[in-house]
């Protein structure tokens, strides 16, 4: 627990690490090509899953359902119990999506997030991406720095939305998203939590934007609506269906390591050499970067 225990230090100190390592040297589109198709190659624990595409629909139209059915077809109870899926869902009930309420910070939500990393960081996805980094002079060997790098980013909390009021991270914005007073919803751009609110009977798939098919994933674009608790929508989503929590973190690190500030997406290639495009997002916060957003991308300009 020995990252805990520094985590804890630091948020008390309200000191992040920011490292960007000068003798790092910067990586090529080529290279971006090669090792995202090593780390797809890499997804042991990624889901084929089946979907129902049904009809096509445009950006922003949450009123015409061109789509009766469900999206997905496969039941993937089975593997969200695999480890890494297990320890991420673990992680869903830890954030309020509301962005007026300032999340809760126990140690228990900390322990479930340092256990989400040290899970992640045994999979070969993950030692792959690692190795990579070190060699290109973004990292040391020590495994302990990069987990701290990688919570900094993704789970550290920050405030964007209402002022004072800590209510976000990297993580919590990506894969539960947010909403507030409006009916705008904010990032969500998971597939393991579109599967969920669809289980749930929150979620009506009204049809796909645009998509991408590979052997092993799908690319894909829909508007959003949510009828929970609360209705919220969203005009696109970007989804990665299928990849494992390890491989959407490694994708959504890498491009942040090589391109955040970069007006131009990540293009990466699948486990047989398809392309697609990653856009990550950072924030500033206190002086400090954090990942906002990490989602494949169409080239449409989102939050
Ligand atoms: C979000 O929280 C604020 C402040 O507590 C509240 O006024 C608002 O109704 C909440 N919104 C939803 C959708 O629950």
């Amino acid at each position: 627990m020995k990252l805990v225990a520094t985590i804890l230090l630091l948020a008390v100190l309200g000191v992040t690490s920011d490292a960007k390592n000068i003798r790092a040297t910067p990586i090529t589109d080529e290279e971006l090509l090669a090792l995202s198709k090593d780390l797809h190659i890499n997804d042991v624990n990624g889901a084929i899953v089946k979907l129902d595409l049904q009809g096509k629909t445009t950006i922003g139209d949450i009123t015409t359902d061109n789509a009766p059915s469900r999206l997905f077809v496969s039941d993937l109870a089975d593997v969200f119990t695999r480890p890494t899926f297990a320890a991420a869902l673990e992680l869903f009930n830890n954030y309020a999506r509301n962005y007026s309420v300032q999340e809760q910070f126990t140690p228990e939500q900390l322990a479930e997030e340092v256990a989400f990393i040290d899970l992640v960081m045994e999979t070969s996805v993950m030692q792959v991406l690692h190795q990579f980094l070190i060699s290109k002079g973004y990292f040391t060997e020590d495994v302990q720095e990069f987990k701290q790098f990688l919570w900094n980013k993704w789970f550290a909390r920050w405030s964007v939305y209402v002022p004072g009021v800590v209510a976000s991270s990297g993580w919590e914005h990506t894969y539960l998203g947010e909403s507030g007073s409006d009916e705008i919803l904010y990032g969500f751009e998971s597939w393991i939590q579109v599967y969920n609110e669809e289980e749930y009977g929150h979620l009506n798939y009204l049809g796909y934007i645009e998509v991408i098919e590979t052997e092993s994933t799908t690319v894909l674009s829909l508007p959003i609506l949510l009828n929970g608790n609360h209705v919220s929508y969203k005009p696109f989503s970007n989804l990665n269906v299928g990849v494992s929590p390890e491989l959407e973190l490694a994708l959504g690190t890498l491009c942040y390591i090589t391109r955040d500030g970069v007006d131009e997406p990540c293009v990466f290639q699948t486990s047989d050499a398809i392309e697609y495009a990653m856009d990550v997002h950072s924030i500033d916060y206190n002086g400090v970067n954090y990942i906002e957003n990490s989602h494949t991308t169409f080239g449409e300009e989102e939050d």
